[in-house]
């Protein structure tokens, strides 16, 4: 398993999504719920999309280009941890 340091806790506000790309991974989507981190593959099941650039409705992400979610393939999720102020991803 590889633990990989992204970003500062402060860099992504609450109900905000960002797209990280790590080496060896396919594109990431990190979303900060209430101050919890989580982390999930980037492009939808469904389509092409960018998860990142969808919006947060409750505890779900609405895919931006036809407005679905929960998706019924569901996207590979990362453990993520947060130490010292940095948001870590675990590689599974
Ligand atoms: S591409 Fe995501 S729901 Fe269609």
């Amino acid at each position: 398993m590889r633990k990989i340091a992204l970003f500062d806790v402060a860099e992504l506000d609450t109900d905000e999504i960002r797209r990280v790309d790590v080496d060896g991974l396919p594109p990431i989507a990190v979303c900060n719920l209430d101050g919890r981190f989580w982390a999930l593959a980037d492009t939808c099941t469904h389509g092409d999309a960018s998860m990142a650039e969808g919006m947060i409705e409750g505890n779900n992400i609405v895919c931006p280009y036809h407005s679905m979610g929960p998706c019924s393939i569901a996207l590979k999720t990362y453990p993520v941890t947060v130490e010292n102020g940095t948001v870590y991803l675990t590689e599974t």
